[in-house]
């Protein structure tokens, strides 16, 4: 696999967040976040739960707007696109959901179709090759009749990201990949999550509290901490950062400004 190529310093964000901020009636869920996802990058998002990190991929598809600041996608603004600019984007940009959210009435190859139905004008011989395309991607060829309550939580998972690729995105959200999953699987979804982002050039945000994954899939990590981006750096100056409350983040230690940010 070739590593994906540095990013010249001028070329614009694939994905910019200028001072967003979002609140929900009386509670400010993001004051001041400044972030820049640059091409081919995996930017892992690392924050507390409750701490804003599924709204900020929800800002980026636009199904949020935020309440001050600005989200870009290569250039535009977000927050300002109308319907038929927006559906334009969000083709671009898959979303891979915490819980795999298959509808569990439809088998594999249906939910799998369903994007491309819905937003494309492929013939139903084109959208069967694709599906299967995808399912070999994700090591799934063998469950395109199957339900999705026939399948485990790890295989749902690997459907969830199939799906999240049909559309060949340019950019792939992931909110919690690995959650719910044992240890042993959750590696091998961190693994594919770093092949697929490849195999397609695509530039991927992943959000996550697991650190195992966060280092292992993360080409740069930010941490959202009261609303802001405390630090975006690279995994290796992560891992022995001075900010204390990325120290503690990461150690998972009771001792440090989390807790006693939240008494
Ligand atoms: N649609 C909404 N209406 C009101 N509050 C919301 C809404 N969505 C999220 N929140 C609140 O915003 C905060 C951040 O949520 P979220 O982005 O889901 O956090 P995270 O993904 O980091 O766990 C939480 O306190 C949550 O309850
Ligand atoms: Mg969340």
């Amino acid at each position: 696999m070739t590593p994906a190529p540095a990013t010249p310093a001028a070329e614009t964000p694939v994905i910019e967040l200028i001072h967003v901020a979002l609140r929900f009636g009386e509670k400010e869920v993001l004051s001041d976040v400044n972030l820049q996802v640059n091409a081919r990058e995996r930017l892992v998002i690392l924050g507390q739960s409750g701490g804003g990190k599924s709204t900020i991929l929800r800002l980026v598809l636009g199904i949020l707007k935020p309440t001050g600041g600005n989200v870009k996608f290569k250039g535009l603004d977000v927050g300002r696109m109308g319907r038929r600019r927006l559906n334009k984007m969000r083709q671009k940009v898959g979303m891979i959901y915490q819980y795999s959210a298959l509808i569990s009435s439809l088998n594999v190859r249906d939910n799998l179709a369903l994007p491309l139905e819905e937003l494309t004008d492929k013939t139903p011989s084109e959208i069967d090759d694709l599906v299967m395309e995808k399912l070999t991607m994700v090591g799934m060829a063998d469950a395109r009749d199957k339900m999705p309550s026939e399948l485990s939580g790890g295989m749902r998972k690997r459907v969830g990201l199939a799906r999240g690729i049909m559309l060949d995105p340019e950019v792939i959200l992931y909110d919690e990949p690995s959650a719910g999953l044992d240890p042993v699987i959750s590696s091998v979804i961190d693994e594919l999550i770093i092949e697929l982002s490849e195999k397609i050039g695509a530039t991927s945000i992943i959000v996550t509290h697991e650190m195992e994954s966060a280092f292992k899939i993360g080409t740069r990590m930010a941490m959202l901490f009261q609303g802001r981006v405390l630090a975006v750096d690279t995994p290796e100056r992560f891992r022995d950062h001075d900010h204390p409350v990325i120290a503690q983040f990461i150690s998972g230690s009771t001792e440090g400004p989390i807790l006693e940010a939240s008494k």
